[in-house]
């Protein structure tokens, strides 16, 4: 029986491998972690992470072939396949500070397997991790290896939180890097194999280690960079009156450009797309290709902007003031359908505003009160730590509360801010909402989801990202 072990059973390793484990039930695969608790929870109902359709595959193959673990060091020496699925956040100190990928975690991780191996391994890549870490890794391996063999592969994840289930069942490609010899090929070979129960052969694509690294790096680029473009086009909606939704679909047609990835928003979040465009222009930096850098950079301050250009329209709309103002805040996730708030467009949204002393009314779905309190007190980057390694918030922020329902942050306030699309947004009894609000009665809609003619209708004065402007806001410039 061919073993896999994975390192690390966050939103990548946990997901992942329930389903190589569902849809390989020759294949053991047992999932490790140095978080007590995130194993704890795995193994219990309530698992450590919200994904729709998780649940199910779990619960088919936990007890049968997928497993979860805190001891690493035996899974790891019994396994055939080590897949890594560390953490590498963003490095805070030292050299290439607020740009570099951290790689405390993952050299850690191959640390130990050297240590512990017995037999020979393929190790993969899991992890989003500069181009030519598979080197560095080999390096660790190879010079502590006591005659033992290792391979390492590159094989980047693109699932997306949210649909990460249907994204693995049914992924756009596969990717496997790895060295080009007949050990490496041999390799590759053996990880395609086990992808192939269930993904069609031409959808798995292998290439040297190098393009696998970059390439998940530009897939998330490219991504992003998309997103940039239409908040930037968002902005001079605003201010001619064009509207963005018609722009996007209109540019979506064309089937060079296709219609996903162009909805205006507040600003994109989540764990990755920051992290890996500051990472791939400190990878341009260090190759002296300042241009390209700079390039980049740009999809992050176009990000930035927007996010201060939707806190500046509230301020600006409210007579330039939200002090000691109650706003109800509505999502906190970084996208619907997760309870993850790694680098959420909110998390800014909310400190713009509590800068401008606002009293803020949380509601999310999934977001517990504990963690939004730890967001909004936390350092930049220090998120991206294991759970159990981050600096706990000693007292949470006053002015903020946590709601049950949407009702409840919208009692009383002055304004409605909606950072996260849940599709529950789209359905509230809005006549209630306003009828429980402070008058005049705001929404600012940082997701596009509500009916803006609806609500007009109601008597709110309605902010939508790249929409025609309310005559309310029509003469108050958002500068960011
Ligand atoms: P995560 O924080 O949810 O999970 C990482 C886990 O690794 C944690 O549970 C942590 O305790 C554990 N860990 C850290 N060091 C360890 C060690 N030495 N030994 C054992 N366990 C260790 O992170 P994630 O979202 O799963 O991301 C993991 C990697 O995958 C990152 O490089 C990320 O960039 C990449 N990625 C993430 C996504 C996503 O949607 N979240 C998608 C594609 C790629
Ligand atoms: C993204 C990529 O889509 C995945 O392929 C990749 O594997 C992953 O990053 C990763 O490397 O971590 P994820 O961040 O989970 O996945 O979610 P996305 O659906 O990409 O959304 C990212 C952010 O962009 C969200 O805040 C979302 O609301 C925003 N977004 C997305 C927009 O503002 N507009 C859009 O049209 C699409």
């Amino acid at each position: 029986m061919v073993k896999i072990c994975c390192i690390g059973a966050g939103y990548v390793g946990g997901p992942t491998m329930a389903v190589i484990a569902l849809n390989c039930p020759s294949i053991e695969v047992v999932v490790v972690d140095i978080s007590v608790t995130r194993i704890s929870a795995w193994n219990s109902d309530q698992l450590p992470i919200y994904e729709p359709g998780l649940n199910e595959v779990v619960k088919q193959c936990k007890g049968r072939n997928l497993f979860f673990s805190t001891d690493l060091e035996k899974h790891v020496s019994e396994a055939d396949i080590i897949f890594v699925s560390v953490n590498t956040p963003t490095k805070t100190r030292g050299l290439g500070a607020g740009k570099a990928a951290d790689l405390t975690y993952w050299e850690s991780a191959a640390r130990m397997i050297a240590d512990v191996s017995k037999s020979n391994k393929i190790v993969v890549e899991k992890s989003t991790v500069p181009v030519k870490t598979a080197e560095a890794i080999e390096r660790i391996l190879t010079h502590n290896s006591k005659g033992i063999k290792y391979q390492i592969l590159s094989n980047p994840e693109f699932l997306a939180e949210g649909t990460a289930i249907q994204d693995l069942f049914k992924p756009d490609r596969v990717l496997i890097g790895g060295r080009e010899t007949p050990d490496g090929l041999k390799a590759i070979q053996a990880l395609k194999d086990v992808y192939a129960h269930w993904v069609p052969e031409d959808r798995i694509i292998t290439t040297n280690l190098w393009s696998a690294e970059l390439s998940k790096l530009a897939a998330n680029a490219f991504l992003a960079q998309r997103i940039s473009s239409v908040n930037a086009m968002s902005a001079l909606c605003e201010a001619t009156g064009a509207d963005v939704s018609q722009v996007s679909h209109a540019v979506g047609k064309d089937s060079r450009i296709g219609p996903k990835f162009l909805n205006a928003s507040v600003g994109f979040g989540g764990s990755c797309f920051q992290k890996d465009i500051l990472n791939l222009v400190y990878i341009c930096e260090c190759n002296g290709l300042a241009e390209v850098a700079n390039y980049w950079k740009q999809v992050i301050k176009v990000n930035d902007y927007q996010k201060n250009r939707f806190v500046n329209r509230v301020v600006s709309s409210m007579f330039n003031t939200v002090s000691g103002k109650k706003i109800g805040i509505m999502g906190f996730a970084f996208k619907k359908d997760t309870g993850d708030t790694r680098e959420t467009p909110a998390i800014d949204v909310c400190k713009g505003l509590l800068g401008d002393k606002a009293r803020l009314s949380i509601y999310d779905p999934q977001v517990t009160a504990d963690q939004i309190q730890r967001d909004l007190t936390m350092n930049k980057f220090d998120w991206d730590h294991p759970i159990h390694l981050q600096p706990m918030s000693p007292t949470g922020v006053k002015q903020v509360s946590i709601a049950w329902d949407a009702y409840e942050a919208s009692k009383d306030a002055h304004a409605l801010c909606i950072l996260t699309e849940w599709d529950e947004f789209k359905t509230l009894d809005y006549r209630r909402i306003f009828d429980n609000m402070q008058k005049p009665a705001f929404v600012f809609d940082g997701r596009n989801v509500v009916n803006v003619e609806m609500l007009r209708d109601i008597g709110f004065i309605v902010y939508s990202i790249g929409k025609p402007l309310d005559p309310w806001l029509k003469n108050m410039p958002a500068v960011a």
